[in-house]
């Protein structure tokens, strides 16, 4: 990886991610591929009192994927779903001191997942 590139916020995210890993029986969870490059991202969610109790990912991808993933979960955790919902990939990017333009689809993924698992547990209320 030609970490020259990289800003060191993301290559702090990278190489010592937040939150990866796994949540047992989550309350959500959501996969979304990446099309330009076929990388998978995955989010599982606790949740209690409509607040994201527990947030967890995992990530097969490249490095500014799984910083994106990191961030992501940092930017959640502890939020409301309604605040959560709010919570774009540009607010990821940003979060990350943004990505050298070639890699900005990696972190396009991140609220991508976060939404899908939020709207899916909604789905699953109603
Ligand atoms: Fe696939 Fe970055 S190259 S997510």
């Amino acid at each position: 990886m030609k970490t020259e590139t990289y800003n060191k916020i993301v290559l702090e995210h990278f190489e010592n991610p937040r939150n990866m890993g796994e949540i047992k029986n989550p309350d959500a969870e959501a996969i979304v591929g990446n099309p330009v490059c076929g990388d998978v991202m995955k989010i599982m969610l606790k949740i209690e009192n409509d607040r994201i109790k527990d947030i967890k990912f995992q990530t097969m991808g490249c490095g500014a994927a799984i910083a994106s993933s990191s961030m992501l979960t940092e930017l959640a955790k502890g939020k409301t779903l309604e605040e959560a919902k709010k919570i774009t990939n540009r607010d990821v990017a940003v979060a990350l001191g943004e990505l050298p333009p070639i890699k900005v689809h990696c972190s396009n993924l991140a609220a991508d997942v976060l939404q899908k698992a939020i709207r899916g547990w909604e789905s699953g209320r109603d």
